[in-house]
């Protein structure tokens, strides 16, 4: 007769799991080691600079996600899927 009146659950299921994108000093800044700032400081490219690695975030994308950078050790899966969660989430600082 009487209906249950408690709202156990008020999460909406389709962004629980990434409710705070990734920031680029807790997060991205972190994926690259000190041999990849140092080699690529040489290109011309600051890969602990957010402004440099916002600028050239597809570039970056692009090298990380085909395995093509860094050359000695392609990211994982999930460190690429980081640093496009980054990209998606609006480039937090
Ligand atoms: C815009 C994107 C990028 C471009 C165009 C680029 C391009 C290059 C080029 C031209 C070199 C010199 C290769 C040589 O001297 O033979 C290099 C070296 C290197 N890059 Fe990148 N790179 C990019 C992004 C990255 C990223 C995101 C990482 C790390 C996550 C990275 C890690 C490295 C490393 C470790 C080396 C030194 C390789 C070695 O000396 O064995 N690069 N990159």
């Amino acid at each position: 007769m009487t209906p249950p009146s408690d709202t156990p659950c008020d999460a909406s299921s389709e962004d629980a799991t990434e409710a705070t994108p990734p920031g680029f000093e807790a997060d991205v800044k972190p994926l690259f080691r000190p041999f990849d700032h140092t080699s690529m400081i040489n290109n011309g490219l600051d890969l602990w600079s957010y402004d440099d690695v916002k600028t050239n975030a597809t570039a970056i994308y692009e090298q990380v996600s085909t395995g093509n950078m860094p050359c000695d050790e392609p990211w994982t899966p999930d460190k690429v899927a980081t640093f496009k969660a980054w990209m998606d989430g609006g480039y937090l600082a």
